[in-house]
């Protein structure tokens, strides 16, 4: 990986979870590694007043104790910010000249937001009226946390809000899940390999099938989650986000804008959803209270912070279509969920099956499809499922498995989704960041789904028990497909506790 310039990160919501438990952890790592150009630093700013000591001690916590992390901590200093007061940016830009100084470094400056998203558009207006914005004496760029607004109107208002204080090229919207190893591993999965290419359409693909399953529940999140659900939490942003690398034509170079411009023809694409049909091409569940190890597990509407009477969907699966050369009448199969039986994130790619059979298979069928598994999380890897002969007289196919972990490539270490992006981001290199269009065109195909669900109160959400794999309705949009979803298990328990991946 690239060493980074000498630069200040300034993280907004430094008292949070997000910045102790992931971005601080990250920025180590980096630091760990030699990444981080010197002299560099780290200036924390949220309300909670802290002094530089104070906040060092409370990142401590969340860090290993090796001979790196004293060296590590000198570089993080805290400021006390009310983020709404414009007045107290001022003291924030004289703190960041004071290290300038002290440290003798450029003015390259990383601004990461991530505080509560009513601040996206205050930040950096607040930002800009001081001036720090202007890119005079180095870089300045901003990092956003998702969501990127809660429907089509307000990603399009934050995409204007942001753009009257900093430009597109300044903008970092993080989607971690474009971070993810086995997400980049895509581009040369498909691009560095003569053999993908030919097959990758519509002439010997069947159907494609992506599933982001989560064990957990809502946990401490049943406030928030409860104003977002399933759609918007999950499948309008990380699934479509996949989609769009699945599916894209093979860009000119490996350039943010090149890819990011492929990524839009996709959902350009996409087939727009009508909202007369839309029960025959989406499936919205909710888990209900369940019997896991002999252990009553509650539903949904009971969890903190959940309306006893939320229709707010946990579970969602969506039935697209790309309308374009390559993927003509393919159907892409999207579900995601809370509360299923594994954590687990994996893209199918489901091929034709020959066009004649001439051979048994073990079960009697004939018709063996080859199928490449790209998972993403947990254990990092591709498998791809081909019929050979049994081992014994006769022609009787069995499906076997080639089988690649990344863990296997040991000598390598493998970089967490925030080390990768902040690393990206410092750089310069928004390749594994959104932007601002392609952002609000993947709500313009989700948009009809929210509209039909807030204005019609009649449209099924289906309940299914916490531990399953979602509503038996979800079975049902994939019945055309003989194959129905893979699940994931290789074994599970019957009342969903266990599942070996
Ligand atoms: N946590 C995750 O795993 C995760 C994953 C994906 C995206 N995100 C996104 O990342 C952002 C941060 O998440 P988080 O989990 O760290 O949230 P959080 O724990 O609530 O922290 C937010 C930070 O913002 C400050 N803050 C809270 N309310 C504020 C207000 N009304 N005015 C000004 N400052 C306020 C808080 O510090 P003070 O009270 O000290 O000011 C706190 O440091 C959110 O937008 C979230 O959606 C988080």
């Amino acid at each position: 990986m690239n060493r980074t310039k000498s630069h200040i990160a300034v993280i907004f919501g430094a008292s949070g979870d997000l910045t102790q438990r992931m971005l601080i952890p990250a920025l180590f790592n980096l630091h760990k590694q030699n990444l981080l150009e010197h002299p560099y630093a780290i200036l924390g700013v949220s309300r909670t007043p802290l002094s530089d000591k104070q906040f060092r001690d409370k990142m401590q916590g969340f860090l290993p104790a090796d001979d790196t992390t004293s060296d590590f901590l000198n570089h993080l200093h805290y400021q006390p910010l009310e983020p709404s007061n414009e007045q107290e940016y001022h003291e924030l830009k004289e703190h960041i000249e004071r290290i300038k100084k002290e440290k003798n470094m450029p003015g390259n400056m990383l601004f990461y937001l991530s505080t509560p998203p009513k601040l996206y558009a205050v930040i950096p207006k607040h930002l800009a009226a001081v001036g720090l914005n202007k890119e005079d004496d180095g870089f300045r760029r901003l990092v956003i946390e998702k969501p990127f607004g809660h429907n089509l109107t307000s990603a399009r208002q934050l995409n204007r809000d942001l753009l009257k204080y900093f430009t597109e090229k300044q903008i970092y919207r993080i989607d971690h899940y474009l971070g993810k190893e086995t997400v980049q591993n895509l581009l040369v999965l498909r691009f560095a390999n003569s053999l993908w290419e030919p097959l990758w359409n519509h002439k010997y693909i069947d159907h494609i099938q992506i599933t982001s399953a989560e064990k957990l529940g809502v946990e401490k999140r049943g406030g928030y989650y409860d104003q977002s659900g399933a759609l918007r939490d999950m499948l309008q942003n990380h699934l479509l986000q996949l989609v769009g690398l699945v599916a894209m034509e093979p860009p000119t170079v490996i350039e943010a804008d090149a890819i990011r411009n492929e990524m839009l023809k996709v959902f350009q694409s996409v087939r727009p959803l009508n909202r007369e049909k839309l029960q025959e091409n989406i499936v919205q569940g909710q888990y209900t209270s369940s019997l896991i190890q002999g252990k009553q597990v509650k539903g949904y509407r009971e969890e903190d912070g959940v309306n006893p009477k939320s229709r707010t969907e946990t579970f969602a699966a969506i039935k697209l279509h790309i309308d374009n050369w390559r993927w003509s009448g393919i159907p892409f199969y999207l579900r995601t969920g809370k509360k299923l039986p594994a954590r687990v994130t994996e893209i199918v790619i489901h091929f034709r099956p020959t066009p004649h059979h001439l051979f048994d298979s073990a079960h009697g069928a004939t018709n063996i499809p080859n199928q490449l598994i790209i998972r993403i999380q947990p254990d990092e890897g591709i498998l791809l499922k081909m019929g050979l002969k049994q081992p014994g007289s006769g022609f009787t196919v069995k499906t076997v498995n080639l089988d690649f972990h990344y863990s296997d490539m040991a000598e390598n270490y493998l970089p967490t989704a925030y080390e990768r992006l902040l690393l990206d981001g410092i750089n310069g290199d928004a390749t594994l960041y959104a932007r601002g269009d392609n952002v609000e065109k993947a709500w313009e195909i989700v948009q009809p789904i929210l509209d039909e669900w807030d204005e019609n109160p009649d449209f099924p959400l289906h309940g299914y028990p916490a531990g399953s794999w979602g509503p038996r309705a979800a079975d049902e949009l994939i019945a055309d497909e003989e194959s129905g979803w893979r699940y994931p298990c290789k074994n599970l328990s019957n009342d969903g506790e266990y599942c070996e991946l």
